[in-house]
């Protein structure tokens, strides 16, 4: 099956070969998808094919990515090599109290954090990591808020490839850092923000021939459209009425979109879910697009700022595919305080389930959109939290114990805050504590 690297320019269709090392379109500078064209598939069958594989101990049916390989045709399997680490394999985490917090009946997350690495990046990074084996290259880079670098350091070593990695100096968190510092990539800490390294970067990868693998590289989002086909493969494809996902840089709605679309396509469901995308206030440069009047120009927000680390993005890479994947499933955007955050944060934490602050972002959307009456209560929603509760822990300590701050300074309430406390080495006086000790409550 011929795939090919298309131009998503309305106007211009241009499409290049999948062995071309592009990031975009050369005739008019649009971002590029992979596209199969001609893919036919056997829906019943495959659904078939797809549940068996979760019971082989072959390596590509045990990743959550490869067991779908008919929809990511983009390698020759029998002659390529393919970089794994059994990513995916989520689970679907029902959350009674997040759900009530939301007000809505019912509440599923999808968590991403349990991937490899603690995020959805191994998802798309697997596809990416593969894609720069087929070409024989080397050397692979990203720039990152901290969660694409952790992963491509993985990917990378796991596929001996050299790994370089652009970081915003003090602007990701510890955990994240830590990963890349481990698994061995060259670390280079840039004092400039995410958006800013990200247009120096694609600059120097044409110089030096260096592998790109930001989400603006459509093999990674390959990848990540698999997230959306596990989801329906363990609903029983069964559609949910809304998928909810935090945006930053806007490659995994994209490539959510795409999955979906293609699914519809091909016979596998019969309508799309609706798409809400969930931005940090202080950078949420396509919650501003999308709720604009005209939707004329794009504006990027010049210094975005949010304690979600993860989606501190104020010129998102992917906003034309992300403003196509929610027009077409009629989904919808929302925006969301730093206190919104922190507080749907410490919600899912309660759940027993946890994440990310970026993550959270989701859940304080969804709250919002109920209130408004987007969403409605007895809608079937899946949330999707894209990070692990490890990954910030700094955040998580500075909570729960009132010294979290916004980066204006502004004091964040613990409202749901639960402070570690000091006691004596003396069993009575920690019984009388115990006793004292209100139970927590939901
Ligand atoms: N959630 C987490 C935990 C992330 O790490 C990111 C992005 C997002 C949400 C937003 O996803 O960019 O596809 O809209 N992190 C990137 C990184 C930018 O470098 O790790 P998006």
């Amino acid at each position: 099956m011929p795939a090919q690297l298309s131009c998503i320019g309305p106007a211009c269709g241009a499409a290049f070969p999948i062995e071309d090392v592009l990031y975009a379109c050369p005739r008019c500078g649009a971002l590029l998808a992979v596209e199969y064209p001609g893919l036919r598939l056997d829906p019943a069958a495959l659904k078939r094919t797809w549940r068996e594989r979760r019971t082989s101990n072959a390596p590509l049916d045990q990743s959550g990515v490869w067991r779908y390989r008919e929809l990511i045709p983009f390698l020759d399997l029998g002659r390529h090599a393919v970089s794994t680490l059994r990513e995916g394999n989520t689970p679907l985490l029902a959350a009674p109290q997040a759900a009530r917090y939301a007000g809505l009946n019912a509440l599923v997350f999808k968590h991403q954090g349990f991937n490899p690495t603690g995020s959805f990046k191994d998802n798309g990074m697997t596809c990416g990591a593969s894609q720069a084996l087929r070409l024989g290259l080397r050397r692979v880079a990203c720039v990152s808020t901290g969660n694409t670098s952790a992963s491509m350091a993985a990917y990378a070593a796991a596929a001996g490839l050299t790994a370089v990695i652009f970081l915003p100096q003090g602007n990701i968190s510890f955990g994240k850092l830590a990963q890349a510092l481990e698994y061995g990539a060259l670390t280079l800490q840039v004092e400039a923000n995410f958006d800013q390294i990200l247009t120096l970067v694609r600059g120097l990868a044409e110089k030096t021939g260096i592998y790109l693998l930001n989400s603006m590289n459509p093999f990674r989002l390959e990848g990540q459209k698999t997230i959306m086909v596990e989801l329906l493969d363990q609903r029983d494809w069964r559609v949910p009425d809304w998928v909810v996902v935090p945006g930053g840089n806007l490659g995994n709605v994209s490539a959510f979109g795409k999955g979906l679309r293609e699914l519809l396509a091909l016979g596998f469901i019969e309508r799309l879910p609706r798409l809400a995308v969930i931005q940090a206030a202080g950078a949420a440069p396509l919650y501003d697009y999308f709720h604009s009047a005209s939707q004329g120009e794009f504006r990027a927000v010049q210094n975005p700022e949010t304690l979600a680390t993860a989606i501190r993005i104020g010129d998102p890479v992917s906003w034309p595919k992300a403003m196509h994947e929610i027009r077409a499933s009629g989904g919808t955007v929302e925006r969301v305080t730093e206190q919104e955050i922190a507080d749907a944060k410490a919600v899912i934490g309660r759940c027993g389930i946890g994440c990310e602050p970026a993550s959270a972002a989701t859940l304080a959307g969804l709250k919002k959109l109920v209130a408004a009456g987007i969403v409605k209560p007895g809608e079937d929603v899946v949330a999707v939290l894209t990070g692990n509760v490890l990954k910030d822990p700094d955040y998580i300590y500075r909570y729960h114990t009132g010294q979290l701050l916004t980066p204006a300074g502004v004091a964040i309430q613990s409202r749901f805050g639960n402070a570690p406390r000091t006691v004596p080495h003396d069993a009575d006086r920690i019984a009388a504590v115990l006793e004292a000790a209100a139970d927590p409550g939901p």
